[in-house]
């Protein structure tokens, strides 16, 4: 028998752990699925095996489990599978959880001294046939595409460096090219960045290092088709701190953030360096190169978001001083200096979308979660303690935005964007929906260009989903 979970927010209500791999096949449709949506929708969602070794530990700590919608002729079968890592496997060999504090292995078991820790719980990328589930902190592991059995670590056939790879790659649909950084690259604490490629075929073509003004916790990053972003945020972590049991990671509201850009075709020794103070944003929706400038939207925060961190960096958690918005940052590479123009362009948010085929170039239509305050207090949901009760599409060359909600009961998962075959048509929005009254979840299927009008399809699970951490789709070719 295993221990019961704690009773924390991180374990309780939605958050409480599932621990449930399965099938279901042709889930309930109400309303109709266009016939022309073809292809699998990937999810990633942490799920403890066991109750935390300590007594407490975050939401981000749990194993990662792989989803997948399949959607075909209008029907949907689910697919729900555990990644396989070692830490999984070692765990359950003890039949208890021997991993301690967030990536802290100076608190584990000392059976697993040396052992992998990654829990493969973030994203998954489907690039050049293989399909990765990702966790910023070790390297990804593979899956099988349509069974979903773990296939193994992925190093690039032994030739990535870098011990890290961000959950937040990105992709250039008109080269297929993969790009992505590691941070903590070298090791734990350490300020090495890894910057990479992989080519089309999913070889790793270019890997090159540099420093970071500090070790920061660096989720998401940006590539336009001319230039690469790398952001830091003052979420730092210390070995010494690590070594003697602390928190990985605290929030240091006195640094300054600073943001590095160099040319794509470059390397990192050309990196120019902005800053401003701290502040921290985990998703950018997008961004492009005009010319001398280069343009990021980026869900902002004031604060770092996740209470833990808070609390762990010995300060009160009040999510009121918290400000967020999504923000048109502006770096004009033809002038001097390490400052930059910030304008708000959309309400405060996360867990941006915008369609494959505007990625890295000037685009006019995203969409993101909120939560709408007047709707009520929010309900308890993922890492951050909050879901976002409503959908929003932004225009941004017009400002025009438009919302969806079901009310206070209903909590909107990441959207994800499924391109049409139809000349001039949007295409579709789908998210997982969590309903707090039956707590069940559904996916709604939504006309992305009008999302006031509700989803057109409402494709039922007979139980509750894990609050996601991101998903991807991939359309049958
Ligand atoms: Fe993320």
């Amino acid at each position: 028998m295993t221990a019961p979970f704690p009773g924390s927010p991180d374990f309780a209500g939605f958050n409480e752990p599932m621990r449930m791999e399965c099938d279901i096949y042709d889930l309930v449709v109400e309303g109709e699925i266009p016939k022309e949506i073809s292809g699998t929708w990937y999810r990633s969602v942490p799920d403890p095996q066991f109750a935390p070794r300590l007594g407490y530990d975050t939401y981000l700590s749990g194993d990662g489990m792989v989803g997948a919608f399949y959607f075909e002729g209008g029907h949907v079968d689910y697919r729900l599978r555990y990644v396989m890592t070692e830490r999984l496997r070692d765990d359950r060999a003890a039949r208890r959880s021997l991993h301690g504090r967030y990536r802290n292995p100076y608190t584990d078991d000392p059976s697993v001294q040396g052992r992998g820790r990654g829990v493969a719980n973030t994203t998954p990328i489907v690039h050049a046939g293989r399909l990765l589930a990702l966790k910023e902190d070790s390297r990804a592991w593979e899956l099988d595409p349509v069974t979903l059995e773990t296939r193994g670590e992925w190093d690039y056939q032994g030739k990535l460096r870098s011990q890290t790879m961000t959950a937040h790659t990105r992709w250039d649909p008109q080269t297929n090219e993969l790009y992505f950084f590691g941070y903590e690259a070298g090791g734990l604490a350490t300020r090495d960045v890894s910057y990479c490629v992989a080519d089309k075929q999913g070889d790793l073509v270019h890997e090159e290092w540099f420093e970071g003004p500090y070790c920061a916790l660096m989720h998401d990053f940006v590539v336009t088709k001319e230039h690469v972003v790398f952001p830091f945020f003052p979420i730092t972590a210390d070995l010494d701190r690590i070594k003697s049991g602390g928190p990985h990671w605290v929030w240091e509201p006195t640094r300054d953030s600073y943001i590095g850009i160099m040319p794509r075709d470059g390397s990192v020794k050309d990196l120019r360096w902005f800053k401003r103070p701290a502040c921290s944003v985990f998703h950018f929706m997008n961004s492009y190169t005009d010319g001398s400038k280069v343009i990021v939207d980026a869900c902002y925060a004031s604060v770092n978001p996740f209470p833990f961190i808070t609390i762990e960096s010995g300060m009160e958690y009040d999510p009121m001083q918290l400000h967020g918005s999504l923000k048109r940052w502006t770096f004009d590479l033809s002038r001097p200096g390490d400052s930059f123009s910030e304008d708000d362009i959309g309400p405060g948010g996360d867990m941006p979308r915008v369609a494959d085929k505007d990625l890295m170039k000037d685009y006019d239509i995203g969409y993101y979660a909120i939560i709408n305050p007047e709707l009520g207090p929010p309900q308890l949901s993922g890492p951050v303690y909050v879901g976002f009760n409503a959908l929003v599409r932004i225009e941004m060359k017009s400002g025009r935005q438009t919302q969806f909600n079901m009310g206070n009961m209903y909590v909107f998962n990441e959207p994800v964007h499924i391109a049409s075959k139809q000349p001039g048509h949007e295409g579709y929005l789908a998210v997982v929906i969590d309903d707090f009254n039956t707590f069940r979840s559904e996916i709604g299927l939504f006309e992305a260009a009008d999302i006031t009008k509700g989803p057109i399809a409402r494709i039922k699970l007979p139980v509750r989903l894990r609050p996601q951490v991101h998903g991807n789709w991939v359309a049958t070719p």
